[in-house]
């Protein structure tokens, strides 16, 4: 198939009722797992950056490994840069390769917020690359991007529909009470929020803060027309843990490929699970 954008496979996934999974990969071996995960199911995935993990590889060195990866790929593939807050790297990384960006003003008032997506969709000026929005300030630690709890906002209604109207993204990160990273006590999400969101949104939604949602939040958010999914925190605990039980089961051992081949197959079964449940409902997510 093809390295691709976001732009149809979110619009695909709205009219048909699924999700497409967006997975912050950290290296080579992480991306090749989960793109062939989806590449075994037959489905569209996104595989996501964060700045963080650009800025420890190097743009173009990053771009040139998983840039084959996507094109040898037999289904559509898009790179998105997750959470970017500088516009001028986010320029960098379009220029690079980048199919897709997200562009994160929601920590600024909304007229700076949509004023900055203005300037970074000029960039796009004509290419296929798709760009995402935030509004409202989801809370967690993403990359080095912290929201406290306090400072937490869900996402109006009204500037949803203003950021819309005037930004034209291609997708929208509404802050309806997802969390970056491991849930900490009860999770309140708003659906009536969301609904109320993707009913005045011409463009598809995205969730953000994928980890530690059971079956059930997932499958009434795609309900309502989540069309992609964020998942970033279970992929980081997978690459570790698998690591550590690797190791310590095999304390002589000091063959490097086989522990790459233990962790891939973590992250390859994490992958195939949410693609799974996402794209065709079936399976569980929190299975073990
Ligand atoms: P988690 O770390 O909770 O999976 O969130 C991922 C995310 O939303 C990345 O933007």
């Amino acid at each position: 198939m093809a390295y691709v954008s976001m732009k149809k496979m979110l619009k695909d996934a709205r009219a048909g009722h699924y999700a497409v999974g967006a997975f912050n990969i950290v290296n080579y071996l992480t991306a090749k797992a989960v793109v062939d995960a989806a590449c075994d199911l037959k489905v569209p995935v996104i595989l996501q950056t964060s700045v963080k993990t650009v800025k420890q590889f190097g743009i173009e060195e990053f771009m040139s490994f998983l840039r084959p990866i996507c094109e040898n790929a037999s289904v559509d593939v898009a790179v998105h840069l997750d959470h970017c807050t500088d516009k001028e790297y986010a320029k960098r990384c379009m220029d690079a390769g980048w199919s897709s960006i997200m562009f994160d003003g929601s920590k600024t008032p909304l007229e700076q917020n949509i004023k900055d997506t203005l300037e970074v969709k000029d960039y796009i000026s004509g290419r296929d690359i798709s760009l995402e929005g935030e509004v409202g300030s989801i809370v967690g630690v993403e990359d080095d991007i912290v929201v406290h709890k306090d400072d937490a906002a869900y996402a109006s209604r009204e500037d949803c529909e203003k950021y819309l109207k005037e930004t034209g993204v291609d997708c929208l990160a509404p802050a309806i009470g997802t969390a970056h990273g491991v849930y900490k006590g009860e999770i309140k999400l708003n659906y009536d929020l969301f609904k109320e969101i993707d009913d005045i949104s011409p463009i598809p939604l995205v969730l953000h803060g994928g980890t530690g949602l059971s079956d059930e939040m997932f499958g009434k958010l795609i309900d309502l027309r989540a069309s992609k999914v964020n998942i970033s925190t279970a992929i980081k605990i997978a690459y570790c843990q698998g690591m550590y039980a690797y190791s310590s089961a095999n304390r002589d051992e000091n063959d490097p490929l086989k522990l790459d081949d233990y962790v891939y197959k973590r992250i390859y079964a994490l992958a195939f699970k949410h693609i799974n449940f996402f794209t065709l409902r079936k399976g569980s997510i929190n299975d073990e």
